[in-house]
């Protein structure tokens, strides 16, 4: 099974949201690709109200406390209540932005677990370390920080590998730039958790109609997190045609 991830950010108003939910409920009953959204907090109970149950409703985000006086913040198990199966996890826009650390993004993972849901966590290299060939260890450095708080890692984790200078860039990564940094992914999730955890690798950063299909042909990826072309339901579900038509993933 392949998955088609929709980070909708801060970006459709409710009108948006409710249109693009209507166009995707009928169109997406493929059998080698599974549909995703995350839409801001505030929709995550209408949107699951409105998409049938194959559908996987996320959310963008959540605090690593399961409750407490943390104001303006969600906590997993909230999110969960709201309608939310998975929580997309260490976002470069979290990490950059809001200067989320590797321990903080290991906390969220294991709050996220510990509320029953599955995380979806992204991690990924700026421009600079590529030049400089630091990828793999910047990866290493980014999955190891939460294997470390994972006492017990799952049999399955979902993670998007999302290189920061392909995100909202229009510069995707070649799909052979993808497929290596996914297996690096793999290895260092295998000693990490002494191969107990298989990833289901997605691939994450500018990924577009006309670009999903090469990219879906490389069997280490397993999925696509979009984000700018996830804001209109035709490209989104073009790019998910691609996935499904592409070889079905173990
Ligand atoms: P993009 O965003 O598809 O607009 O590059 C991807 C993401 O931020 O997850």
């Amino acid at each position: 099974m392949r998955y088609l991830i929709a980070n909708w950010k801060m970006n459709l108003p409710k009108e948006g949201i409710d249109r693009f939910t209507e166009s995707l409920a009928p169109s997406t009953d493929w059998s080698n690709a599974r549909v995703g959204v995350a839409p801001p907090f505030p929709f995550i109970g209408d949107v699951r109200g409105r998409l049938n149950e194959r559908i996987l409703v996320g959310a963008q985000n959540c605090s690593d406390h399961p409750s407490g006086a943390y104001t303006g913040e969600v906590a997993p198990s909230m999110a969960g209540a709201a309608g939310a199966s998975f929580v997309i996890v260490g976002h470069s826009e979290r990490r950059t932005l809001f200067a989320e650390t590797d321990e903080r993004v290991g906390s969220k993972v294991a709050a996220v677990f510990s509320a029953g849901l599955d995380p979806l966590l992204c991690v990924g290299e700026d421009s600079t370390t590529r030049e400089n060939g630091g990828t793999v260890a910047l990866l290493a450095r980014q999955l190891e920080a939460v294997f470390a708080v994972l006492t017990d890692p799952p049999e399955e984790m979902m993670i998007a590998y999302e290189p920061v200078w392909a995100i909202g860039t229009g510069r995707n990564a070649t799909p052979a730039m993808a497929a290596e940094a996914h297996e690096a992914i793999r290895r260092i999730v295998g000693e990490a958790t002494r191969r107990k955890t298989s990833p289901i690798i997605l691939y994450g950063g500018s990924v577009k109609p006309d670009n999903a299909a090469a990219l879906a042909a490389e069997e280490q990826i397993e999925g696509f997190l979009v984000g700018g072309a996830s804001l209109e339901a035709a490209g989104f579900l073009r790019i998910g045609e691609a996935l499904e038509a592409a070889a079905p993933a173990d």
